[in-house]
This record gives C-alpha cells, structure tokens and sequence, in this order.
C-alpha cells in the first residue's frame, strides 16, 4: 500500500483536543483534514478542513467522515466496533478495528495481556459475586477515562460506595502500592517499524493526569524494559500508529502494566516542542505510511502540565504566570466551558527547568488561578 499522498484527505474519527492536535500536524506535512464530532464547537473541528458534524457512534456519520476522507484514523477508542467496521470497509482505517477490539474494553485488554504473559496486578472480571481481595480497584469495563467509572474499596467495610459503578459491567485490579507511574509512548508504522519516546513520568490528581516529565529519572534496565515491554505490546496488537503503555513502577522497579491506550496520549504532549517530531505529526507519519521521525528530545528534558476546568473558577487564569517563565509554551483547546476537572489546555517547558516545573506544578497551578 502506497504512502497517502501529499494533498490527500486524512479523516479523524473524534473531535476533541487529541484529534486537534493531529489535524494540525497533518496540515504542516502537506494534507487536508477532516473530522466528525457531535459539536460544531469542538476542537478538531475548528481546525480541520472539512468539519463533519455526527455522532461518532453514529455508523453513518462515520460514513460521511469516510466519504470526504482519502484515509481514516481516530483519537478517541471508545468508538464501537460496528462503527469502526463500516468505516474501514469504505476507506483504510488505522489503527484496525481488530486493535479497538481489545482495547476498548478493559476486560479483554487484561486477557489480552494476561494471554501473552505482559506483567500485571490480578485482575477478573467484577460480578455481584466476585472473589477480590482487598485493597481492590472496580473499574468500568468501557467508557472510563481520567479516572472515571472508578471506585476503590480498601475493605468490606467500603464495599457500599462500589454500588453506583457497579451499575454498568466491571473488572477488579488489586490495587497496586507503586513507586511511580510512567507511560511509554512509541509510534508503529504499517511496516511494523518503531519510533519510541523518552519514558515519561506521570503524576495524577483525581485520577487525571496532572504533570509529566521526560527522560522519566530511570535505571537504564529498568528504562529499557519498558521500552521492550511497550515494543511487544505493539507488535501483538499489530497496532499502527502512535500508543500509549501506561505502567506502574513498583518498589522493587518492577513494572506492571497498567493500561494501553491505541492512540496519542496526554502524556505525551510534551513531546510537542519538546522532541524533534511531536507525537502528534508521528502519528500521521505511520498511519499516512511516511517514514517515522526523530523521536528525541531536543533539549535534553521536558515537562507539561495540564491545565483543567477546575482553574476557571475565578475566572480567566493569569497567563502572565505563564508568560513570566521564559520558555514556557501554552496550548489551549479551543473549549468554550471550562467545567471543573475538563481538559482546557497544557503549558510545556523544554530544557533544564523542566524538572523543577514538573515538582512545582500545583505551586504554579496555584499563581495561575489568580
Ligand atoms: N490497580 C491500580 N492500583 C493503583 N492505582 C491505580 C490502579 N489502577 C488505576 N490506578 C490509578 O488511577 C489512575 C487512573 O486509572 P486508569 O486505569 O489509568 O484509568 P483512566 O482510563 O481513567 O486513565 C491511574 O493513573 C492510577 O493513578
Ligand atoms: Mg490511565
């Protein structure tokens, strides 16, 4: 199969700041984009070419996407299959069906990785009647994201507040007694190369994603089998395009995975200004069939941290903040409601302050809010 010519349209299933970003990268190597979402306000859809107004799990708005499209690809994973299917039979979707298949529900993702021997806390599938040990986490089998669709029981005692997630099918983790998490983000290209980004290393607040930083300070083996790991994953999945290996570190610097995500992930927006090629324009390098980029870091270290809803309370953050740091770059989503926990942008640092960013997060979090 032939690279998507320069010209070409790329159609992104979703339309939120993921399928922005991918827009906008795409335009820069030389393609037309298009994408569906519910919202004429959305995002990507302000950005692409031909917006597409549809819901995403609506089979012939998906349809409409491929029709205006010469190539498809997505950024969200919760799309249902029989969408992805009707897409891909009407132009060239990656990553495949076959891929969203496993990972949209966590139940199969876990079996997945269980089936190919991939370290990982125990796990089942959570009935009224499930065999957990404590300190367990519930969590939806599908539609969870930044920490939602969770509850953790640290006993029986705590079993009445899992009664709400319970409502819809689940999975039990044992809860995991971590050192640190990172997240390995690796782009695979329809040649089953791979391009992997410096580990990163993650902190959340509530379950979401709160700040990054790249190199994660790591072991060298440890470093490397991480690497592997997130390399193996890929090429089981046949996964084309950008993903996300999220893992826990544990005390002993063993790691457990935690959970895969088949597209860009937050935890890799600092690779936009941070490395030579960003995530974003790696992921429209191996979906459209170019040769991946330089994956590297351009100066040595990188930090983002998100900027949510929550920090709009007071009204408009104080960009001076940001402003006053030399180097510091904000990226804004276009999002016109910030509700408190929403995605409403990130800011990156590059280079040796980097690190003291990432510690000093909720400190400049704080000044920002005014
Ligand atoms: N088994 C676990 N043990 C300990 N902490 C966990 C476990 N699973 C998830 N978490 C914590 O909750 C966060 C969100 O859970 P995750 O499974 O990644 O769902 P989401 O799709 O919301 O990102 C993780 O980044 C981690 O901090
Ligand atoms: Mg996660």
């Amino acid at each position: 199969m032939d690279p998507l010519a320069r010209g070409k349209t790329l159609g992104i299933l979703g339309g939120g700041q993921l399928g922005r970003l991918i827009a906008e990268a795409a335009k820069e190597l030389g393609y037309r984009t298009a994408a569906l979402d519910s919202s004429r306000s959305s995002p990507a859809l302000q950005v692409v070419d031909i917006p597409i107004v549809g819901a995403v799990d609506d089979e012939l708005a998906a349809l409409r996407l491929a029709e205006a499209s010469d190539l498809l690809t997505l950024e969200w994973e919760l799309i249902p299959v029989k969408v992805l299917e009707t897409a891909a039979k009407a132009r060239t979707l990656f990553p495949a069906p076959s891929v969203l298949a496993v990972i949209r529900d966590r139940l199969t993702q876990r079996n997945f990785l269980a089936r190919h021997g991939f370290p990982q806390t125990p796990y089942g599938e959570a009935t009224t009647a499930a065999g957990w040990k404590y300190p367990v986490i519930l969590k939806r089998r599908t539609h969870g994201y930044d920490g939602k669709g969770q509850c953790r029981l640290l006993s029986e005692a705590d079993r009445p507040n899992a009664a709400e997630v319970l409502k819809a099918p689940c999975v039990w983790e044992k809860l995991v007694d971590f050192k640190t998490e990172i997240s390995v983000i690796l782009a695979r290209g329809r040649d089953g190369k791979t391009a992997v980004y410096p580990v990163a290393e993650n902190t959340h607040r509530g379950g979401i994603l709160h700040a990054t930083r790249a190199p994660a300070p790591l072991p060298r083996d440890v470093e490397a089998a991480a690497v592997a790991l997130a390399i193996k994953i890929a090429d089981a999945l046949g996964h084309v395009g950008v993903m996300a290996v999220e893992m826990f570190l544990l005390h002993d610097e063993s790691l457990l995975v935690n959970e895969i995500a088949p597209r860009v992930h937050n935890s890799g927006h600092y690779t936009l200004g941070g490395c030579a090629v960003s995530q974003f324009e790696q992921h429209v390098r191996a979906v459209c069939g170019l040769r991946l980029g330089d994956p590297g870091l351009l100066e040595g270290q990188a930090a983002m941290v998100n900027l949510l809803g929550d920090l709009w309370e007071k009204g408009e953050p104080k960009w001076s903040v940001l402003d006053a740091i030399p180097g510091a770059k904000l990226h804004l989503y276009g999002k016109s409601d910030p509700r408190p926990g929403r995605k409403m942008g990130h800011y990156t640092i590059v280079g040796a302050a980097a690190n003291t960013e990432f510690a000093r997060a909720d400190e400049r979090l704080e000044a920002l809010r005014g």
